[in-house]
């Protein structure tokens, strides 16, 4: 962490100029004209001003190259030429990730082979090469995205990495080669071209083979199985060369073959990716959604293969992303379009025919159904169904706009059967807590018994969006205690119950304001920071924000990064008062009013649900119920109450707070 630089870590990626004692360019991460992304080498830190993004050099490595936090160590320890002693791992750990890695080698020197074979054998030249340069792409092209061939001989490959000393069982783990009946070892792509695919960091995980004469007896396209490294709905083709444009164009283009992706990449347009023929994932939206809200499909002009995979849009919405839909002319496909246009001229067709989604599919549908008026009652809940999902109120209701006018239906209609299906949705998920938990194992396009969707990533954004408030306050506890964690403060002498004045750390006040109350975070993360916090909270060497912004937890040390790093560049952190004993007393003030702010925010939402319960007619109707509800919302109200007179007690005023 000392070792690595910010400004030549950054400066590998970033052209950075001098300005006074800090340095500037342009941000990487989002699309910008004048710089607002700032390094200061004199703290180690960068932050940009315009997204928000900042931290150690280690947190740009992890937001550029998309690692984990531990992979961007290894990439800086890799640059600094430092040994990286890595915990001894498990005898079957051991095993397992010694399989990964050579079954990673093997792919690569796999690699290696198709592109000496594409570029250096006569059968390669005559057949591959002049293939690849007979469907338009030029050398530099073929080279970026390492095309090779594979020999018409069943068994050329197997036969080299035989011979090169790689186990034959590892081998044909790869699916590079596959063991037929009698034991030998066979080549899976004879006589095909090839095109690796990458992981998001550059890896070969698998390959894709084309046959060159169009046959109707072999498939066109044959492709790696999955194995221990390739779960192929986990990738998506192109996105290592890509990774950058869709960051900086802040837009992602979807098509749908590998020559989609590399025609418009030859053609100057390179935040495109494909998922290769099969309807997208969950698994690869998500890997979209670390670069962009915003997605457009180029499709190709005949219709066939949109309705099929319409409903794996929905998924999109659902993650709240933005989607339009392109389509390219009568029999044109993303290859031939970009292949006989201009950079500007497939640009200008994207920008000029670009529908929202919504819309998109609402005409498709509307085409089909005509004039009948049943099936055009089924085709408004099938859109409703589809706005329903988008978690953005305002792009909801724009849509609901938008669709009233094509529908020729009152909005006010539309917006009550959106409400209706949000309104279910979000009782479904209540009656069903702890298949919300389990969310992330359940496929989203899973349905249960009823047809109903069991739980998705769309009910457990109504569940966030409903603790938001909540969860804005915890960012803000989160915030104070990596800013002040370690500070001291002095609690006041308390003469009811006779305690004297003592001191203690901002970090072990916080904790334990909240803990002595059994209370929890509601935020998973800012929930597990709160619980390691307690678990260091008698370490006098603990200090917040060092120990978070190493974590090896991405999402803490990014979060923490975020929190931090603007204060330090604007060296904000200096203007504390200087008089130590009234710092105390501040941190002490700042400490109580946030906690105290935080319960009253709880004690407030409880009593909001009382007095529902109480307005409930089958409450009023059942006696007990009627009494418990009585019972609980006076005991809140005296809740209010006392947390109250505490900040009176210590002449903190009242709680219009401004936390
Ligand atoms: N695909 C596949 N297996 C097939 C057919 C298609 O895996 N038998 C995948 C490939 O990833 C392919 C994508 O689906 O790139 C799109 O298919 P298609 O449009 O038929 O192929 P193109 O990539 O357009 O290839 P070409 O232009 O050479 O026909
Ligand atoms: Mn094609």
């Amino acid at each position: 962490m000392d070792t690595a630089k910010v400004e030549e870590v950054v400066g590998d990626f970033v052209a950075l100029r001098r300005r006074g004692v800090n340095m500037i360019g342009l941000c990487p991460f989002h699309n910008e004209k004048t710089p607002s992304f700032t390094v200061s080498p004199s703290k180690n830190l960068w932050k940009c001003f315009g997204c928000g993004k900042g931290g150690k050099p280690v947190h740009f490595i992890m937001e550029h190259e998309q690692l984990s936090y531990p992979d961007a160590l290894r990439w800086l320890a890799k640059k600094y030429h430092i040994e990286i002693k890595e915990r001894e791992m498990t005898d079957e750990e051991k095993r397992e990730e010694s399989i990964r890695e050579s079954l990673f080698i093997i792919n690569q020197f796999a690699l290696q082979h198709f592109n000496e074979t594409l570029h250096e054998s006569e059968e390669g030249k005559a057949i591959g090469l002049n293939y690849f340069r007979h469907r338009g792409l030029r050398d530099e092209t073929i080279k970026k995205f390492c095309l090779g061939y594979s020999l018409e001989r069943r068994d050329s490959f197997a036969q080299k990495a035989v011979k090169a000393g790689y186990n034959p069982e590892l081998i044909a783990k790869t699916g590079v080669c596959y063991s037929t009946d009698d034991g030998r070892l066979q080549d899976r792509f004879w006589g095909r071209v090839i095109f690796p695919v990458h992981t998001i960091s550059g890896k070969i995980v698998a390959f894709g083979g084309r046959i060159l004469q169009n046959n109707a007896k072999a498939a066109k396209y044959v492709n790696s199985p999955e194995s221990e490294i390739y779960h192929k709905s986990d990738h998506l083709y192109g996105l290592y060369f890509s990774k950058q444009a869709i960051m900086q164009k802040d837009r992602c283009i979807l098509v749908e073959g590998y020559l989609d992706v590399i025609s418009m990449h030859q053609a100057g347009i390179q935040n495109v990716v494909a998922s290769s023929g099969t309807s997208l994932t969950t698994g690869q939206i998500k890997l979209i959604h670390r670069f962009t809200d915003n997605v457009t499909l180029l499709y190709d002009g005949d219709k066939a293969g949109i309705k099929a995979s319409i409903r794996g849009i929905d998924m999109l919405l659902e993650e709240g992303m933005n989607i339009n839909v392109v389509l390219l002319p009568e029999g044109e496909d993303p290859d031939s379009y970009s292949q006989t246009h201009s950079t500007e001229e497939v640009e200008q067709y994207i920008e000029r025919n670009k529908v929202d989604f919504i819309r998109f599919k609402t005409n498709l549908l509307l085409n089909e159904v005509g004039e009948d008026p049943i099936r055009r009652a089924e085709l408004i809940g099938d859109v409703v169904k589809s706005i329903a999902v988008v978690p953005n109120e305002i792009l909801r209701s724009e849509y609901i706009k938008k669709c009233s006018e094509m529908l020729n239906t009152s909005e006010q209609l539309l917006v009550k059967e959106v409400a209706k299906l949000r309104k279910q949705k979000a009782e479904e998920m209540q009656k069903k807590p702890t298949a919300v938990a389990n969310a992330d194992e359940n496929d989203s396009n899973d349905t249960g018994t009823n047809g109903a969707p069991v739980i998705n990533e769309f009910q457990q954004s109504i569940i966030s969006s409903y603790s938001n408030p909540l969860h804005h306050k915890e960012r803000a506890i989160i915030e104070f205690l990596l800013k002040n964690g370690s500070k001291i403060l002095q609690v006041p002498e308390d003469k009811i119950s006779n305690t004297p004045a003592f001191t203690e750390t901002v970090a072990s006040h916080l904790y334990y304001s909240f803990n002595d109350d059994g209370i929890e975070l509601s935020h998973p993360l800012y929930k597990r920071m709160f619980a390691e916090t307690g678990e260091h909270i008698n370490d006098p060497n603990f200090v917040p924000e060092n120990h978070f912004m190493a974590h090896p937890d991405a999402e803490i040390s990014s979060l923490t990064a975020e929190l931090c790093s603007e204060q330090h560049i604007l060296g904000k952190e200096n203007t504390e008062p200087s008089d130590e004993r009234n710092e105390q007393a501040v941190m002490f003030e700042q400490t109580t009013r946030l906690a105290i702010a935080y319960k009253l925010s709880i004690v407030d939402d409880m009593l909001k649900n009382t007095m529902n319960r109480l307005k409930d007619p089958a409450t009023a109707s059942d006696p007990a119920a009627l009494q418990e509800a009585m019972e609980d919302f006076k005991f809140l109200k005296e809740t209010q109450g006392a947390l109250n007179e505490v900040l009176k007690s210590y002449g903190f005023g009242n709680v219009a707070m401004n936390v």
